[in-house]
């Protein structure tokens, strides 16, 4: 079996003298001793890259959909190359805050905001909102009346359902009309949305957003909801029209998926076809941080069922990536101290949470002589990882460790078991 696809690795991985993985000229081995395992390590040059990439296309009208991975430093690192943030809770407008974003560069999403946490968007003054339902549109008034004079209209844009299957899991596609995303367009709901908020004094609007699904390959279904997109919002004559995030990426042997410069000249030449003349955002998550990180466990336990499989067990689990349990997702696994090994043995990858789905990886080739101690990496693990993690079994969160030019530094530190106690009352 051939060792791991060079392609899945981050941009800046490389192997050291004793064929060990080095990223950012850090030696990952040394990582693992030093900050424990689990450990997310991210190429802090990738990620600078792909915001690059997004803002080299579509300039301050790229944002970061924070959902992917967020922390103070991500955030920092996002704003200070160029891109806004979108938030889709009051938690990631917070964190988006404390790293000292400025509010008028975050776009508050969401399809269930609460009233406090409008009130705090409104309060700060973030730079768009994007008003799903006509309850939010109630909310909105009644924020609107609270404050009195004293009220802005802060600019909204309306989230549309433009009626396109995105070819991807059912879970991450909200594209489709059967959706809890938006106002749909075949119903008539979108149409009604906008003539509720051209006579609204509680908002401004100044466009449409729609956003067709995750993980997205198919360049074509986003080309057929641009289409969609521009027949509804073109007459609309309103200056923007964000089209969301949802470009794929490589996770296992075999895939490919568009760079983020080729999916936004997609985007570019589908709105043009579209005769749309309002300025085009995008919002990209996964594309921008998934490839940059991989995750460091050690290998605990190695079960031999002669006849049935090998389980390799390791320190993490479900609670810091939960995807290959909620959509089945592939992932790609080897020894940090031998990047480019041969990997001929089979087995699957589990946590170590009281939960026979607990996998990381259903059908892995390791190298034969995987051992108990190993560092065992699986790449492309930057998005919807740690963000998405739990504290199951109340397992501790991992650190998040970014290293550049040699150096690493710690940008989010391993939770303890007190922190795990630190909402406990009673
Ligand atoms: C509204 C919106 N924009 C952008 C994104 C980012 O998607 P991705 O990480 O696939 O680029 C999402 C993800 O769910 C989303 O809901």
């Amino acid at each position: 079996m051939i060792p791991v696809p060079w392609s899945l690795l981050p941009d800046n991985a490389s192997v050291g003298s004793a064929g060990q993985l080095l990223i950012g000229g850090v030696d990952t081995l040394e990582l693992a001793r030093e900050f424990g395992t689990p450990l997310f390590v991210y190429d802090e040059d990738h990620l600078r890259a792909r915001c690059r990439e997004a803002v080299e296309a579509f300039g301050d009208h790229a944002v970061y959909a924070s959902k992917a991975f967020l922390c103070k430093a991500m955030a920092r690192l996002a704003h200070e190359e160029g891109l806004g943030l979108d938030v889709a809770t009051g938690g990631e407008l917070h964190t988006c805050l404390a790293a000292g974003v400025p509010a008028g560069r975050l776009v508050f999403h969401g399809n269930n905001k609460s009233l406090d946490e409008l009130r705090y968007a409104l309060g700060v003054g973030v730079g768009r909102i994007v008003v799903d339902s006509f309850d939010e549109f109630d909310r909105l008034d009644a924020l609107a009346a609270e404050a009195g004079p004293a009220h802005q209209a802060p600019d909204v844009l309306l989230r549309i359902t433009p009626g396109i299957k995105a070819e991807t899991h059912e879970f991450i596609a909200t594209g489709h009309d059967d959706s809890k995303f938006g106002f749909t367009v075949s119903t008539g709901a979108a149409t009604a949305a906008v003539e509720r908020a051209r006579v609204s004094r509680s908002v401004n609007l100044v466009g449409i957003h729609a956003h067709i699904g995750s993980q997205v390959f198919r360049v074509d279904s986003f080309a057929a909801a641009i289409d969609v997109l521009g027949r509804f919002a073109n007459p609309l004559d309103l200056p923007e029209l964000v089209v969301g995030g949802g470009l794929g990426v490589a996770y296992v042997e075999g895939e490919e998926a568009p760079t983020i410069t080729q999916w936004s000249r997609i985007i570019a030449k589908a709105a043009a076809d579209a005769g749309i003349s309002a300025r085009i955002g995008i919002e990209p998550g996964r594309s921008i941080v998934a490839a940059a990180a991989v995750t460091l466990y050690t290998v605990g336990t190695i079960k031999d069922l002669p006849g049935i499989r090998t389980y390799v067990a390791v320190d993490g689990g479900m609670s810091d990536n939960p995807r290959p349990v909620l959509y089945g997702s592939g992932y790609e696994t080897f020894l940090a101290r031998s990047v480019t090994g041969e990997r001929h043995r089979s087995a699957r990858v589990v946590g170590k949470h009281c939960e026979s789905g607990d996998l990381l990886v259903r059908d892995a080739k390791i190298p034969a002589d995987t051992a108990v101690g190993d560092v065992l990496c699986t790449p492309v693990t930057g998005a919807y990882g740690h963000s998405m993690g739990s504290n199951y079994n109340k397992v501790t969160r991992p650190p998040v460790v970014f290293v550049r030019n040699g150096d690493a530094r710690l940008v989010v530190r391993r939770e303890t078991w007190d922190d795990l106690l630190a909402t406990d009352v009673g």
